[in-house]
């Protein structure tokens, strides 16, 4: 007897895929086959009826879906997007992770896409563009907490070294797009009142990949690799597997040095990891679950103490067993080089806090007693510099910080950096965290900010210039 498997359940196999219509989780390698080095795609942001969950909901989609497509790419190659923007309102794509340019038509948050208007974007992948798991989602202030909760993400994957390891290459790929909905029973997104975008708005309809938990197959003995994206404005997710280890090997900027065994993962906003899961329990069915996460509040009267909506699901999917692989491979020991950052030439403190703004709006989160400009230059770097950048949290809730452009690496309690690429770090409530940047290659102006994406609303942003 062949294996039950259900009808959600999402084979890896390009082939499958499409006689299966399951096209959202699995992901072909086969959209790579051509060597042009060029990459084009038509996108076009708009209102639409879309499906998520099971069930319909009026989203702010790409292409018509949520999430969006998947751009797949590899390093030097050239990205062409026609972005067409048909939502009554204003839109942009930030590409969250990639090393390009933040000016232009390139990564340029500046760049307002108005209402019915397209704008071309384009850069180059520099060729020595590591490989990982990356984003685009709009990036408007002050609409990007709505315009994301709406559905307005899509993945980005540049291929790279960690991918030609044989081990991880012939393990089945599932991207996970983890996005939460607040949504009336019609299907309409519920804007959050102000007390509850002080928190963070969360929705309480967790889907993966615009599913409610899909089953993904792993044969017994065999491997799977999750490529996971946090694309919800302000959710945390604690990742568990039930029974089972989580072998991460890549994190926001791509590969790990070694693969690391966790129990559980912890993501944040705008955060991605890549996880392999071994079948090494008896064949059954597993639930890669959810667990609480608190993430403190602001203590203005009336926002929830836990800072989290409670969700309608816990369990994100389901891991099966079907059939069983012909050998046992173990992981590698060793994944990609990664060559820590020297000593800084400075070091700069950001420290986080809240200000009252008005009656109407409440609360302004700010950046050194400041709130976002768009006009104003708040931080001046000499590119090729490497400094320390110490966020200091001055505040009874989480912020997860976030740096556009150059990713960096996060100062361990032994003051060494530790071996990993990040472009989001956790800065949990009265704490402090340094990080440390080189900033490479790009003159501009990019931003940081926090990335529970109603803070960064609110005013928790700031510039940065990259001075040549
Ligand atoms: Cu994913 Cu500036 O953000
Ligand atoms: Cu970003
Ligand atoms: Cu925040």
């Amino acid at each position: 007897m062949p294996p039950l498997i259900s009808r959600r359940t999402l084979f890896a196999l390009p082939a499958a895929i499409h006689a299966a219509g399951f096209a959202r989780l699995a992901l072909a390698a086969s959209t790579l086959d051509d060597d042009s080095g060029l990459v084009n795609l038509a996108l076009e942001a708009s209102e639409s009826w879309a499906v998520v969950g099971g069930r319909q909901a009026l989203l702010q989609t790409f292409n018509g879906s949520v999430p969006g497509p998947t751009l797949q790419a590899r390093p030097g190659d050239t990205v062409r997007i026609d972005f067409r923007n048909s939502l009554g309102e204003p839109a942009n794509l930030h590409f969250h992770g990639l090393h390009i340019p933040p000016n232009g038509a390139a990564d340029n948050s500046f760049q307002m896409v108005q209402a019915g208007e397209s704008f071309g974007y384009e850069f180059t992948l520099p060729a020595t563009h590591p490989g990982g798991t990356f984003w685009i989602h709009p990036h408007i202030h002050e609409s990007a907490a709505r315009q994301v909760s709406r559905g307005l993400a899509m993945p980005v994957i540049v291929r790279g070294e960690l991918d030609e390891i044989p081990e991880i290459k012939s393990a089945p790929d599932f991207l996970l797009v983890l996005q939460d909905f607040n949504l009336t029973p019609g299907g309409v997104p519920i804007e959050p009142p102000n007390l509850e975008r002080m928190t963070g708005r969360e929705g309480n309809l967790i889907t993966v990949s615009g599913q409610l938990n899909p089953t993904i197959p792993v044969q017994q003995d065999g491997w799977v690799r999750l490529r996971v994206i946090n694309a919800s404005s302000s959710r945390f997710y604690r990742l568990q597997m039930e029974e089972h280890t989580l072998y991460k090997i890549a994190s926001d900027g791509g590969a790990l040095p070694q693969p690391q065994a966790l129990d559980e993962l912890l993501l944040v906003p705008g955060e991605r990891a890549e996880v392999m899961i071994q079948g090494s329990r008896p064949p059954g069915s597993y639930r890669l679950l959810n667990l609480p996460y608190d993430r403190g509040s602001n203590g203005m009267m009336g926002a929830r103490g836990n800072g989290s909506a409670i969700a309608a699901n816990s369990t994100l999917l389901t891991l099966t067993y079907a059939g069983k692989a012909s050998q046992l491979v173990p992981l590698p020991s060793q994944l990609v080089t990664v060559d820590l950052l020297r000593g800084p030439s400075r070091i700069r403190s950001f420290t986080l806090g809240q200000r009252m703004g008005s009656m109407q709006r409440g609360m302004s989160f700010t950046i050194n007693g400041r709130t976002f400009d768009k006009s104003r230059i708040d931080t001046q770097v000499q590119l090729n510099d490497i400094e320390d950048w110490d966020f200091i949290n001055t505040m009874n809730m989480d912020h997860p910080m976030h740096i556009h452009t150059n990713p960096f690496q996060v100062i361990g309690p032994d003051g060494a950096p530790i071996p990993e690429w990040k472009d989001v770090v956790l800065v949990p409530a009265r704490s402090r965290v340094r990080v440390r940047s080189a900033f490479r290659d790009f003159t501009g102006i990019a931003m940081y900010h926090c990335h529970i994406l109603d803070h960064e609303d609110l005013g928790m942003m700031g510039t940065v210039q990259f001075k040549g």
